[in-house]
């Protein structure tokens, strides 16, 4: 079972756009079915992204079956029968939200946990043990054969941010290509605990978002970056790659720049670029860039 986090030391990094466009070609890579999902969490509880593009602020029930319910202070106990209950009947799961008719793929192949907009996570300051919660609903999830488990997470040090880096075996690090993104984003891995980084994933996707006259595409195309955003990107590149080898990938041969093209249509509509319908040639490369974060995601 494969447990992703989508990762950025700041906001409006696009997290949450990445999560949603990788998420139809996840499913294909993970083979993901009504019996074996992809759980989508939106652990943004501050400004729930996926929540909000996949329009289940007013799901029925969010307030007793949302990230902050299960998660906060009152949230789920483990029960002794747990393992006798049918995928469907599971408190766990039985108030997922289907949303699969959003990425074209069978309604139950893909579920979400939703955020309450609005909701606190019930006080929950020191976060030492709360995590036993997501453990164990990642326990639960593993158990009934779940594909994969995304968690759209929160910025920087955030309570449910760390929840989620903590316990997804690959983190997608999205980053605006600016110098403070770029020093804050390294002073975070830096105080990342090398016991637990050992052996995740970590892949730096450095975004266009919303940044205007930052347009990343390939060969010919990238002198319009200013200098100082290829630095810093070629930098961030340079000092993760040092750290450790293994754990860090972005593609970046000569005159060449990984991640993810600016694109018109979600100036304007937010959410999933595979189910817009016609496609424009950026919006082809952006789908590209998509589909091979989901491979690195599951072939390495
Ligand atoms: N490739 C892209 N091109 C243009 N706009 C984008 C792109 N990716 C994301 N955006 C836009 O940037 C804004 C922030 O993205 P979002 O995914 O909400 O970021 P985050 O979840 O990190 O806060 C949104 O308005 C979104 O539509
Ligand atoms: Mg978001």
């Amino acid at each position: 079972m494969k447990k992703i986090s989508c990762f950025s030391y700041k906001g409006g990094a696009g997290r949450s756009t990445l999560a949603l466009n990788v998420v139809p070609f996840l499913v294909d890579e993970l083979d993901a079915s009504p019996e074996h999902p992809l759980i989508l969490v939106d652990m943004d509880v501050d400004s729930c992204g996926i929540t909000y593009f996949l329009k289940l602020e007013d799901a029925p029930d969010i307030d007793h079956y949302s990230v902050q319910a299960m998660f906060g202070v009152n949230g789920y106990i483990p029960q002794e029968d747990d393992e006798d209950i049918p995928l469907t009947e599971h408190v766990l799961f039985k108030h997922l939200c289907k949303v699969g008719k959003w990425f074209n793929v069978e309604d139950g192949s893909v579920l979400c946990l939703p955020a309450e907009p609005g909701a606190a996570m019930g006080g929950a300051t020191n976060y030492d043990g709360r995590d036993n919660f997501v453990k164990e609903f990642l326990e639960v999830c593993k158990e009934y054969e779940v594909s994969g488990v995304l968690f759209d997470s929160a910025v920087g040090d955030q309570l449910t941010a760390v929840w989620s880096n903590r316990l997804s075996d690959v983190i997608l690090c999205c980053m605006r290509p600016t110098k403070q993104f770029r020093e804050g984003t390294q002073r975070f891995f830096d105080k990342f605990d090398d016991r637990i980084a050992r052996d995740k994933q970590i892949i730096v996707i450095p975004n266009v978002v919303p940044t205007e006259g930052l347009t990343l595409l390939d060969g010919e195309e990238s002198h319009r970056y200013p200098e100082y955003a290829k630095d810093a990107i070629k930098k961030s590149f340079e000092d993760n790659v040092q750290r450790n080898t293994n754990h860090y990938h972005m593609d970046m041969m000569e005159g060449e720049l990984f991640g993810v093209p600016k694109i018109d249509r979600f100036m304007w509509q937010e959410g999933v670029l595979t189910t817009a319908g016609h496609l424009t040639e950026t919006e082809r490369v952006a789908l590209d860039r998509y589909k091979t974060i989901a491979k690195l995601i599951c072939n390495i």
